[in-house]
């Protein structure tokens, strides 16, 4: 076997700069240097591809162009803007941050990777990205893609986080440290991407370990997540006598915490959908409940979403309800007011389908 290619961290350095100077892409973050905004896209890049976040921060930085504009916004203003983003609490944190960069660090965003990892979401990953690209810290930034590079490069099997900060406090260059961490994260993310690396276009082809002994697609090894769970809830889309629908804020904490939904439960084994969605819309405070009109057509059309750990589909069915007490997080709300709440991507897909059926009906 052939000894595999050293590996000079000045060369490696040089070759690294001179892709991401010519070749990285120009993100609107990357012409700042406010943490402010530095920090939000972090936050917004954790679980999420640039092309995908991108958007979703041109408007965030419209609406809340600054540390002040977010602490003074409601919560359910910042959920609106970051809906569809997926991992809320991403977002109600950030929020939470504001108000802590205010009342605990005197407005200014906390300048070493150390004290910003007390802000609420800020891991080691945040905490080094924002350290390094804000303010100069000579400090890693690891996340998926630069684990990926790093187990390649040095073709490590399932390297853990302590052996990969020991190799990037290694090579990380010391000048310009947050330009560094984004040309790493910035190759796996275009070049030495998962499943299908262009190895002939990479700048650091001739030292990669992997590419040398041909393991690249095993670098690093994939642990199988399996197949996720399917659950299946019935969801209660209520009109009350003035044609206000019945909604329900999530509780804070939690999945999809703060974003307005119809009333749902999980449907029980063996049990009807429909059965499911009226026992959600009695404990939402709806009663004498009636299918409605639309729903003699048919429920509404079924909605599917996958999160991270399960896969949901939702199964809507209309009825006509009158409005008893409501619980606090329940409301009875306009139609056109309702596309002002956040909501869960499915719910607005469930609001959508009932609009189409509705006016469908209206027409007929
Ligand atoms: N992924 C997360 N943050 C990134 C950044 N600043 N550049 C490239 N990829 C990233």
């Amino acid at each position: 076997m052939s000894t595999p290619p050293r590996i000079d961290p000045e060369g490696l350095r040089c070759a690294l700069f001179g892709f991401y100077d010519r070749d990285g892409r120009d993100l609107p973050w990357r012409r700042e240097s406010d943490p402010y905004r530095i920090w939000v896209s972090e936050v917004m890049l954790q679980q999420t591809r640039v092309e995908t976040a991108e958007p979703y921060y041109r408007r965030w930085m419209e609406r809340f162009p600054t540390l002040d504009d977010l602490a003074e916004a409601s919560r359910d203003e910042v959920l609106k803007v970051w809906e569809g983003l997926g991992y809320y609490s991403r977002a109600r944190r950030i929020h939470d941050g504001a108000h802590m960069v205010r009342e605990r660090f005197g407005g200014e965003i906390p300048s070493t990777a150390q004290a910003l990892r007390e802000l609420p979401g800020v891991g080691e990953y945040t905490a080094g990205a924002v350290a390094s690209i804000a303010f100069g810290e000579v400090i890693p930034a690891i996340d998926g893609n630069a684990r990926r590079v790093l187990a390649r490069l040095f073709d490590l099997a399932d390297p853990g986080l302590a052996e990969l900060r020991a190799i990037m406090e290694e090579l990380i260059d010391r000048e310009r440290p947050g330009d560094f961490n984004q040309a790493v994260m910035e190759l796996g993310a275009t070049i030495c991407t998962p499943r299908a690396p262009t190895c002939a276009a990479c700048p650091l082809n001739s030292v990669c370990r992997a590419r040398a002994a041909g393991t690249q697609l095993d670098r690093p090894v994939t642990k199988s997540r399996g197949k996720t769970p399917l659950r299946e809830f019935g969801v209660a889309v209520v009109l009350d006598p003035e044609s206000r629908l019945l909604m329900r804020r999530r509780p804070e904490e939690g999945l999809l915490g703060g974003l307005w939904e119809f009333p749902n439960t999980s449907i029980r084994p063996g049990e009807p959908s429909a059965q499911a969605a009226r026992r959600a819309a009695a404990e939402a405070g709806a009663h004498r409940l009636e299918s409605s009109r639309s729903a003699a057509a048919g429920p509404l059309q079924p909605v599917r979403h996958t999160f991270s750990h399960f896969r949901a589909i939702y199964r809507p069915h209309a009825f006509n309800g009158v409005p008893v007490s409501l619980p606090e997080s329940c409301r009875w709300i306009e139609p056109p007011e309702a596309s002002g709440l956040a909501m869960p991507v499915a719910q607005r897909k469930i609001l959508s389908n009932w609009g189409w059926a509705a006016r469908k009906k209206i027409l007929a």
